[in-house]
């Protein structure tokens, strides 16, 4: 036990003294931030997930794959007349901070960022059966809850789309209200379409549901 965290501890010191270097290669003294990322600002101090830039644009949050994945709905192609409106596997992640809160409280909180990554049908076989298998990301859309930067938004979301895959933009531009809030209005809870998501119908305080 005792030598395997010495290891352990080996191991980060390394990677603490390395880290200078490396970062003196790729450029001492100069900036790597992209200048969409130069002026973050947030609302408020649980706004982690959220921030913008001067223009109001969302920042596209870098580590989204490492949040809670709480399913993956999908509309092929097949099914709808071979053009569905939002294709094919919708991928939908929240921020694990929102997410804790959820389960505590029940509700989305201010500052709440939902991520829906499009994902192609990538086959319909598998050893397994005959089914629909992702195959390859499409686009990143977000929406985000904060009734105090979005007033005028109903129920305080606002909607984002970072473009095509495989080159994500760095910012998101924000949405009409009418080309998606507005059908959002129709969801099941707070403008979350939640009963398509068990993993958002268990975690969600007092659910009388079995865990
Ligand atoms: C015609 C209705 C409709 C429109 C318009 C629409 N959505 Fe949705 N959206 C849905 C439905 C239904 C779901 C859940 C099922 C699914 O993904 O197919 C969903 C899911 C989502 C989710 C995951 C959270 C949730 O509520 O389930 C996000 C994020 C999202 N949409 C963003 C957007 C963005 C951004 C736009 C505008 C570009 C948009 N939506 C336009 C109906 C719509």
């Amino acid at each position: 036990m005792f030598s395997k965290s010495r290891h352990r501890l080996g191991t980060l010191v390394l990677v603490i003294t390395t880290a200078p270097l490396i970062a003196c290669l790729s450029g001492c003294g100069t900036s790597i931030e992209p200048s969409a990322h130069a002026a973050p600002t947030t609302t408020g101090a649980s706004m982690k997930a959220a921030a913008y830039n001067n223009e109001g644009e969302l920042l596209r949050p870098t580590d989204h794959r490492e949040w809670v994945f709480v399913g993956a709905p999908v509309t092929p192609n097949d099914m709808n007349d071979g053009k569905a409106a939002f294709p094919e596997f919708h991928n939908v992640y929240i921020d694990p901070a929102s997410f804790a809160s959820y389960k505590r409280t029940g509700e989305f909180p201010q500052g709440t960022v939902i991520l829906k990554e499009l994902v192609s049908v990538g086959g319909k076989s598998m050893a397994s059966g005959n089914g629909y298998f992702q195959g390859e990301f499409i686009s990143l859309e977000a929406m985000v809850k904060d009734e105090e930067r979005f007033a005028n938004e109903p129920g305080g979301w606002a909607f984002f789309r970072f473009g095509e895959a495989p080159h994500y933009e760095p910012t998101g531009k924000r949405m009409e209200t009418t080309s998606c809030n507005t059908c959002h209005a129709g969801a099941d809870e707070d403008y979350v379409f939640t009963d398509t998501y068990p993993v958002l119908r268990a975690a969600k305080a007092n659910n009388e549901q079995v865990q």
